[in-house]
């Protein structure tokens, strides 16, 4: 919260993306007795588990709440199933026609257990972690929503947006509202600051940037904020490159999330010199570990250390990750690593 206010911290606080987790024995325990993933999601005594699960086993400095961005179509009356092989699966979109189905306003009634999960959460969390709420922003949303899949290049979703502008439009602004309502009620249930994760915003062209991430991302900050002035925010527009700018001073987030490709002087030179940053491992390092983890790890500490940082990864833990590679790497962040090296390394 103090790097959120913009303070620099001598040792930067540190939490990382899908913490809570399949790489965590204790998180796959727990989710062979639950065949279904929303289930989980939807389940406060164990959702409220594995949010903690990370934090007692590495002391992380934030909680993220275990949810998924897509909880809020799902409140929107779309179907959704998880598959363990091939992702999430949701009555796909398809046309303009199939946006009939999908409801005006969310239904807060489905959404209860996520806001019991965080009181709970709130209730068990050490009094100097953070905790985290989230949402997937509408860019990201609409491309599940309409393709009913993950896609490896959003081409459903782009092809409706040219295809179908207004009809775009329309699920656009409805995921506004709704996101809106969503992160308001989750402020309201305790979480301390929220991420929006827009996880495809790199796929659009630049005039789409505009309107399909920065724009609605730059409405929901603001509805929250007229009902919550002091909401604070963490935007993650993953590959967004030099749009990063445009993007933090038009959406008003208090920080932003690189993601690892990012150009590092640009990121300290023009980002972090106006908003503090948050990232960016690459995950694929985190997995292999060993040297190359440490000099990552080093590198990025030393260009971000002038100004106030989170250290995180640039997207998500990879299942396979060891725990040892996330003990070495919370260890080294926090200065231990750096002691222990021998002295001709
Ligand atoms: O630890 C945390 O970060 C909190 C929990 C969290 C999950 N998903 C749990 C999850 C968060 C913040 C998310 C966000 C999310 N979900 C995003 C945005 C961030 C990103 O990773 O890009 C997206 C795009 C989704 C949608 C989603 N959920 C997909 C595409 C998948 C399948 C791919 C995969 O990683 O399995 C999921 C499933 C999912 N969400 C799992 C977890 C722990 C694995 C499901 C399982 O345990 O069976």
């Amino acid at each position: 919260m103090q790097v959120l206010a913009g303070k620099r911290q001598t040792v930067p606080p540190v939490w990382l993306m899908r913490q809570a987790g399949r790489y965590l024995p204790e998180y796959r325990a727990l989710r062979q007795k639950i065949g279904n993933f929303l289930d989980l999601c939807l389940d406060p005594k164990l959702a409220a588990e594995v949010t903690l699960q990370p934090i007692r086993r590495f002391g992380f400095d934030a909680a993220i709440l275990f949810s998924d961005i897509l909880v809020v179509p799902y409140a929107l009356g779309q179907n959704i199933a998880f598959t363990a092989v091939d992702g999430p699966r949701l009555d796909a979109i398809g046309d303009a026609e199939g946006l009939c189905k999908i409801r005006n306003e969310l239904d807060h009634e489905r959404l209860a257990p996520v806001y019991e999960t965080i009181a709970r959460v709130k209730n068990e969390l050490p009094p100097d972690c953070t905790l985290l709420g989230f949402c997937g922003a509408p860019w990201t949303l609409a491309t599940y929503m309409i393709a009913g899949a993950g896609t490896p290049d959003q081409i459903p979703a782009r092809e409706f947006a040219y295809r179908a502008p207004q009809s775009f439009r329309e699920l656009l602004n409805i995921l506004i509202e709704a996101s809106a309502s969503y992160l308001i009620r989750q402020f309201e249930a305790g979480v301390d600051a929220v991420q929006i994760f827009d996880t495809w915003a790199g796929v659009l062209p630049d005039d789409e940037f505009d309107r399909c991430c920065i724009e609605p991302c730059a409405r929901i900050v603001a509805a929250v904020r007229a009902r919550m002035p002091n909401a604070k925010f963490i935007g993650f527009p993953r590959g967004a490159g030099s749009r990063l700018k445009r993007y933090m001073d038009a959406v008003g987030v208090d920080a932003v999330g690189l993601d690892w490709t990012i150009d590092f002087a640009f990121a300290r030179d023009e980002v972090q010199r106006r908003k503090p940053v948050q990232g960016n491992l690459d995950p694929v390092v985190l997995l292999v570990g060993g040297r190359s983890l440490d000099h990552s790890i080093d590198r990025i500490m030393e260009n971000f250390k002038a100004g106030p940082f989170i250290f995180n990864l640039g997207h998500g833990v990879l299942p396979d990750t060891p725990i040892a590679h996330v003990e070495r790497l919370v260890a080294r962040v926090r200065g231990a690593g750096l002691r222990e090296q021998p002295p001709h390394v």
